[in-house]
């Protein structure tokens, strides 16, 4: 499973996982791949921590880091607004809707002790502080999504020797972050969880390799199986990025609520909806994903409105969802259509084991197809 990418990132295997979780990006590292910790939402306090526990963990083998930095949002033309300007501009009908639906689900009150998760920043300045930290870091890779990662960015990972990443929906996207200066393009396709567009992985990824040749490309998006891995490099990729598959993996912190849902789940059971974010992102199809997918209520706000309208009731949900059937019901997270394949609870270094094993096997039946 070699490929050049692999060895100039010193990769027993080229495969990269992008999480949320530092126990899950630890483990891959530590298993030959290459874990890539999601900073979105990290106060930089808190980055530092988790960033600085990694480290220690990994003794040396390479991790990454991936921010959100949305080309288009509301208010991007200024950078980003102040949060009273964002209040100003959700109207009382969209509030109105969540607290309802909130009432409807017989969501309890948050507990007085918890306070509310912020919503993530999208401003490349008001990244800044958050981005200058993880250069204080030995990473070997940045990743950004949504959007072009910004010049001082690139040219601060290449002072430094950080290979730069961005993730591309379309073979446009992928070419604007080639001209933009990026080492690597993730393509992503439909089937991702997360932010994603509408071309399946099967047809982007052989695209974007011809437009970008000889940037080096990865495929993300339905990769959860060895059979998965050998495909993505057989259509040009130099590795997989895959994401959803740590999300049932034992040192995932994924809601115990949502992870049983995602256990049970079959791959029909994701929608691409802009509920969460404000941008169309796939996530496990549950009551909240209903609800604003009916036409009789509001429509989602753009980015970042939607998530600062729907931060407080995703709190509650999340924090009620084991005593709540009402939340229960709303609770979801983002996940891809690979969900219906994950039946499991498993280690991540089993999950690596078996990427690599039913590689392995692949290439043996291909080679003994061939005579
Ligand atoms: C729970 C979750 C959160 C995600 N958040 C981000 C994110 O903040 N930034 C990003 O670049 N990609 C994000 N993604 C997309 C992943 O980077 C990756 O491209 C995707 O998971 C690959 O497809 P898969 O889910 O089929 O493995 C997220 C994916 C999931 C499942």
């Amino acid at each position: 499973m070699n490929t050049q990418l692999a060895r100039d990132l010193g990769l027993e295997f080229p495969i990269f996982a992008f999480t949320h979780c530092r126990d899950v990006a630890a483990a891959v590292s530590k298993a030959g791949g290459l874990g890539v910790l999601g900073v979105a939402g990290h106060s930089a306090k808190n980055l530092a921590m988790e960033l600085e526990w990694i480290e220690h963990e990994v003794g040396g083998k390479p991790f990454g880091v991936d921010l959100l930095l949305p080309a288009k949002f509301v208010g991007s033309e200024r950078g980003g607004l102040e949060r009273d300007e964002l209040d100003e501009k959700i109207p009382a009908g969209h509030r109105r809707f969540v607290d309802d639906l909130l009432d409807q689900y017989e969501v309890p009150p948050l507990p007085a002790d918890v306070k509310v998760t912020p919503e993530f920043s999208v401003g490349y300045e008001q990244q800044r502080e958050v981005i200058e930290l993880v250069f204080q870091h030995p990473i070997s890779l940045i990743a950004s999504a949504l959007g072009p990662p910004p010049k001082w960015m690139i040219d601060e990972g290449r002072a430094r020797g950080v290979k730069v990443a961005a993730l591309a929906g379309t073979v446009e996207h992928a070419r604007r972050h080639v001209e933009a200066g990026v080492d690597i393009i993730v393509a992503q396709g439909t089937e991702a969880g997360g932010h994603t567009g509408s071309v399946s992985t099967m047809v982007l990824v052989p695209e974007v390799v011809d437009a970008v040749d000889p940037i080096p490309v990865l495929a993300a998006g339905g990769i959860g199986n060895g059979r998965q891995v050998t495909a993505a490099l057989a259509l040009g990729a130099q590795g997989v990025w895959a994401g959803s598959v740590w999300l049932t993996t034992e040192e995932a912190e994924t809601h115990p609520v949502v992870k049983e849902k995602f256990l049970r789940a079959t791959s029909s059971d994701t929608v691409r909806s802009r509920s969460l974010t404000g941008k169309p992102a796939r996530q496990l199809r549950s009551a909240w994903t209903d609800a604003w997918d009916d036409p009789s209520n509001p429509d989602p706000l753009p980015m970042p409105l939607q998530p600062r309208l729907v931060r407080e009731a995703q709190t509650r949900i999340s924090r009620t969802a084991h005593k709540s059937p009402g939340a229960a019901q709303l609770s979801n997270y983002f996940v891809g259509q690979i969900v219906g394949s994950m039946n499991h609870v498993k280690s991540v270094r089993s999950v690596v084991e078996e990427l690599v094993q039913e590689y392995a096997d692949t290439m043996e039946r291909l080679d003994d197809w061939a005579g």
